[in-house]
């Protein structure tokens, strides 16, 4: 039997990629202040920046685009976008949003409150910053297998339910709600298993919390538990999928991710109540609730994708490809974060730069090093990200100094991983000659989009 895996797709368009010479990114680099951020797209060779909004559409997608309903109210594209919507996720209201975090804005606005707590296996971004921003607490309670990147475990991005139990236990009156992120992004993008999310469901119920799912990777999550859990092996992503979300109040959903879309997201519930007042809420903010922040084109595109990303043959690619590349990274002695996740590759800088001190951004380093080695445009997610309280504006050393290569859907092949192997095997074998870096200036808040730098 054939034991490769194929890209299950046909390239139907091509997007031309600049070359760039070493000496030209030295200066490329240069320019952009040791940001990648700040490079122009046109400069990267490789963008493994994220894997959001940089999906490839199929051509059922691009097609239905042009089925789009432009109808402000009542469109025949939001009929179809929401029918999709429960058919898969199964919750009784649906609303549609421009991305994720308009998602997040809208439940914490109504939801989150000053005194409040709330707690998730590892909130990304843009909900910790959304939950802060109303002035309650982002409890992240990752399982404790999480905490050491080269430990295999199958599902390291569970919550720890021990400790999320004894929390409600001792103040259930301060947590609106409770959220579980599938996968965990922040935490590596690890899978939770279903005996997790069962936990959980049973632990909120049992005291009267809602329980909410941030869905941005659910079909990778489902394919992991497909893959890794007893009892699934025979089950269809889309029973897995509607299984795990049987078991939630609600979720938040980036259609950035897992849905191919270059943009899109919606907030669900099964709560009419809460329904009413996030509608109203959407309606100052985002639109009106049949089209949200959305084109009825990009309705269609969501709707088709949503089907597509839980094809059991793309899933499998999906998750072997970043296996792949894990995989011959891990030969070849480099310290990766163990086992592969579904969407990203996440180099441990610590252990890759260990002469570099976490305030001199050893994360940052080999991200600069990566571009100017073969033009990979990657992000460091360590203490230049994360190390500065903007209250006090101490700045510490992060709980880890990671390097994040997201693989965005559809778009890269084999061979492009490849090089991206070998372009990370040549950093590796010059580690030694990597300088820190220091900071020329940068903002108090995500100074890691805008922040100038320099080598040491
Ligand atoms: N939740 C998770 C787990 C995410 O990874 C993201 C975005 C969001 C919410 C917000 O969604 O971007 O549509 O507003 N993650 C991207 C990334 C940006 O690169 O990981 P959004």
């Amino acid at each position: 039997m054939i034991k490769a895996i194929i890209e299950p797709f046909r390239i139907k368009m091509v997007e031309p990629i600049k070359l760039t010479t070493r000496d030209e990114r030295e200066q490329l680099i240069e320019t952009a202040c040791f940001n990648p951020f700040l490079l122009r797209a046109e400069d990267v060779i490789i963008d493994l920046l994220t894997d959001s909004g940089t999906s490839a559409m199929s051509s059922d997608a691009w097609a239905a685009l042009m089925r789009g309903d432009e109808s402000y109210a009542g469109a025949r594209s939001w009929y179809r976008f929401r029918d999709t919507v429960q058919d898969v996720f199964g919750f009784s209201h649906v609303i549609p949003t421009h991305q994720g975090r308009a998602a997040e804005h809208i439940l914490f606005g109504i939801m989150a409150k000053p005194g409040c707590i709330i707690p998730n296996n590892t909130h990304f971004d843009t909900t910790r910053a959304n939950i802060e921003y109303n002035g309650a607490e982002a409890l992240d309670l990752p399982c404790k297998e999480a905490a050491d990147p080269g430990t295999p475990h199958p599902f390291k991005g569970n919550i720890d339910t021990e400790a999320l139990e004894k929390l409600v236990a001792e103040q259930a009156d301060k947590i609106p709600l409770i959220m579980v992120t599938i996968t965990n992004n922040s935490g590596g993008g690890q899978p939770v298993s279903m005996a997790n999310i069962r936990e959980v469901s049973r632990i909120a119920r049992a005291a009267g919390i809602p329980f909410y799912i941030d869905a941005c990777r659910f079909a990778e999550n489902a394919h992991f538990i497909k893959r890794r859990e007893e009892g699934y092996a025979d089950t269809a992503p889309i029973d897995i999928a509607r299984e795990m979300f049987s078991y939630a109040d609600g979720c938040t959903m980036s259609a950035k991710k897992d849905a191919f879309a270059n943009i899109g997201g919606f907030l669900c519930t099964n709560d009419a109540a809460l329904a009413h007042q996030e509608r109203n809420i959407l309606i100052l903010t985002e639109g009106f609730p049949t089209y949200g922040g959305l084109a009825g084109r990009d309705l269609e595109a969501i709707a088709v994708g949503l089907h597509e990303i839980l094809d059991e043959h793309y899933l499998d690619y999906r998750l072997l490809s970043t296996r792949y590349v894990v995989k011959h990274l891990d030969d070849a002695g480099i310290p990766v974060l163990l086992p592969a996740g579904g969407h990203a590759v996440y180099l441990d800088a610590r252990r890759f730069l260990p002469h570099i001190e976490p305030l001199q951004y050893p994360g940052q380093a080999l991200a600069v090093e990566l571009y100017i080695e073969a033009g990979i445009r990657c992000v460091e997610i360590g203490t230049l990200m994360f190390g500065l309280d903007p209250h006090t504006g101490e700045e510490h050393p992060a709980r880890q100094e990671l390097v994040r290569l997201a693989i965005p859907r559809r778009v890269y092949t084999q061979s492009h991983m490849d090089y991206v192997i070998e372009a990370i095997i040549l950093v590796w074998e010059r580690r030694n000659e990597i300088r820190g870096m220091r900071i020329v200036e940068a903002p108090q808040f995500l100074r890691h989009f805008t922040a100038r730098l320099e080598r040491l």
